[in-house]
């Protein structure tokens, strides 16, 4: 089977196709026919070697996957071969097979494609957990979003609104303000103002007769950060989840003091690896949103295996509005 490989960290191009032999099942693991991967931001960062967890070398990158389950090891329970499935991994989605941890594995839908599963993985589940579980958002609350229509930011403005939120969407071009309309958003907030600090406030004060942004979901971190923070309401939830604009920013805590804001982080992994009956409950209710129409994964082209890298390049440099999926071995139905 073909697996891309990381032999030393660099430009996605770097990747080695590497034939290896057909998985076997360790107990407790499932193998995997991977039919689509969906491309994350962070497997970018893994590839180039700037993500905080690294395996030894040569391994094989890609966290989300969907496909068709090939073999079971022993003690596996609640899936057997020819089930579809997406699950998302540490790392090894990048190839034609994958090893899966049960625990990391979902059955599909009837109806849910791989190459539409590939894309709801990683991205809805941060999205979710940054909004319910973090961000303690209640119904009919306002959510600003960052970086709206980038992966983990369209997947939120699609959870908050079928959770029955007013969507405030930042994004920085008219391009991703059709894209983030399109995905049901309130309003929309141009992040590409000079003034961003002082001009954020106002127009979320403009948008929400001067209430503020009960939750803010940040994956942009930079200006955008300090910005959001003036912007929250009181009682504000700002949840940290990246820093697609680059830097990392500091918190001036005077501003939680004066408006009881919490800010907090989330990891998403963290909850796969130490909760993982929490994120078969929240996939279960992203599941729920799909079928009713709320949540759909907005896919901005299907590359084929050998193409992997050009997503990936691409990812990196943020001109994929919505997810870049690739299709492996006629991976459609
Ligand atoms: N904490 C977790 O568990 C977790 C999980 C998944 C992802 N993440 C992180 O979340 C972040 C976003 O991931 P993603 O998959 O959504 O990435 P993505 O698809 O590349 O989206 C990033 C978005 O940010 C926008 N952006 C970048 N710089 C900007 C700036 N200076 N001002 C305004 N918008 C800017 C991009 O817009 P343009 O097209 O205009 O550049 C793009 O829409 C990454 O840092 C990733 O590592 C964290």
């Amino acid at each position: 089977m073909r697996s891309y490989r990381v032999w030393e960290h660099g430009a996605p191009s770097s990747m080695q196709v590497d034939l290896l032999p057909d998985l076997v099942p360790a107990p407790r693991e499932m193998i995997v026919d991977v039919k689509a991967v969906g491309i994350n931001f962070p497997d970018t960062l893994v590839v180039s070697g700037k993500y905080q967890v690294l395996p030894p070398r040569p391994f094989t990158p890609g966290k989300d996957l969907a496909g068709v389950v090939r073999a079971v090891g022993a003690g596996v329970e609640g899936f057997s071969s020819g089930d579809r499935i997406m699950a998302q991994v540490e790392h090894g989605a990048f190839a034609e097979q994958a090893s899966v941890p049960p625990s990391q594995a979902f059955l599909l839908p009837d109806g849910l494609s791989f190459e539409a599963a590939a894309a709801m993985g990683l991205v809805y589940q941060t999205a979710y957990f940054a909004l319910v579980e973090r961000g303690q958002y209640k119904r009919g609350e306002t959510v600003l979003v960052g970086g709206a229509a980038g992966g983990v930011g369209l997947a939120a403005v699609q959870i908050a609104k079928g959770l029955g939120a007013r969507v405030l969407a930042g994004v920085r071009s008219a391009a991703e303000e059709a894209v983030v309309r399109e995905a049901g958003a309130d309003a929309v907030i141009d992040l590409s103002v000079a003034d961003l600090r002082d001009n954020l406030r106002a127009q979320v004060h403009a948008a929400t007769d001067g209430h503020g942004a009960d939750v803010v979901l940040d994956p942009l971190g930079a200006d955008f950060f300090a910005a959001a923070l003036r912007a929250a309401a009181w009682c504000g939830r700002l949840v940290v989840i990246g820093f697609a604009a680059g830097d990392i920013p500091t918190v001036k805590v005077n501003y939680l003091l004066v408006k009881n804001i919490s800010v907090s982080g989330l990891q998403w992994s963290d909850y796969r690896d130490r909760t993982p009956e929490l994120v078969l409950k929240v996939q279960q209710e992203l599941f729920d949103l799909w079928r009713a129409g709320a949540v759909r994964p907005r896919i901005m082209r299907v590359f084929p295996f050998e193409e992997l890298p050009e997503a990936l390049e691409l990812v990196a440099q943020g001109k994929v509005q919505g997810k870049a999926v690739v299709s492996i071995g006629g991976g459609a139905a």
